[in-house]
């Protein structure tokens, strides 16, 4: 989720709550549910109708090891190829639904996961990687990395890297920070002392500011590009009602979709590998 800086202030402000409350959103899990909830999900798959268009199998592999590159909003490839990233969740309905939207699509995604989520609901994180997507680390409480020191920021990243690791069996591969929001020497130690590269974005929808389904696809659609990184959050309902549109919409384009860390591996079309690119202004 992305709350401009002020916008996030007022409403943390506004909450006695605190960050928590503000930063998750009224449609979140909150600590009230975690206590409540024994099962990982309420979420039913509903049967399926009609004929849905599918991706072919790229058999493009999953890379083990990161390409050099300290942070990418986009890769510089001349074929049609997008990848989709879904911050903030797992959500125990809104995630479920849009990996029922993904698999009878054959699409393959990246899920930007918060660790306090992996951790109340771990039977969905699992399901994110059974079913082929990538996860990725997005902090443990969605602070802002810019308010850390150097050990409670890396005491975010850990957690979820842990928690990931428990309710998965797979470590993410890259992170993305809360907000987009960095100090360029953490940039730096995340890629350097842990492993991990900085992914940012190249199309952003403002979904968090749930502007209605047909607007959140309408502004992916204008956005995408060969080598897109598109942001979105599939901690809103909003905006996984926008998905088989905005999906199906991409396919007929000619779009493939690869996971983050397959999109970042490969090469450039012109034989140059994928570089970092500059990060986009963040609010
Ligand atoms: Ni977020």
């Amino acid at each position: 989720m992305r709350l401009s800086r002020r916008g996030f202030l007022t409403l943390a402000a506004s909450l006695s709550a605190g960050f928590t409350a503000a930063a998750y959103g009224a449609d979140a899990p909150g600590p009230s549910d975690a206590v409540k909830t024994t099962a990982n999900t309420t979420y039913r798959t509903p049967q399926i109708s009609g004929v849905v268009q599918r991706c072919p199998d790229l058999g493009i592999p999953m890379p083990t090891t990161p390409p050099p590159g300290v942070t990418f909003s986009r890769v510089p490839v001349t074929d049609q190829y997008v990848a989709m990233t879904f911050d903030d969740g797992p959500h125990p309905q809104n995630t479920p639904r849009l990996l029922d939207m993904l698999r009878e699509r054959n699409i393959r995604a990246t899920f930007y996961v918060i660790g306090r989520n992996v951790d109340l609901y771990p039977a969905v994180a699992r399901r994110v990687v059974a079913e082929g997507h990538e996860i990725g680390n997005h902090s443990y409480t969605h602070r802002s990395l810019t308010t850390l020191g150097d050990a409670a920021m890396r005491d975010e990243i850990r957690k979820t890297q842990d928690a990931v690791l428990r309710a998965t069996g797979v470590l993410p591969r890259t992170l993305r920070p809360p907000y987009g929001a960095f100090r360029q020497n953490q940039r730096q130690a995340i890629y350097t002392d842990m492993g991990l590269p900085t992914i940012l974005w190249s199309v952003d929808p403002l979904d968090w500011k749930r502007p209605g389904p047909a607007i959140v696809s309408q502004r992916i659609l204008a956005g995408v590009t060969p080598g897109a990184i598109v942001l979105s959050h599939d901690l809103h309902s909003q905006t996984v009602d926008a998905m088989p549109a905005t999906l199906d919409a991409l396919m007929l384009k000619g779009y493939k979709f690869l996971s983050v860390s397959q999109l970042i591996a490969m090469k450039g079309g012109d034989g140059t590998p994928a570089t970092t690119v500059a990060a986009p202004a963040t609010h």
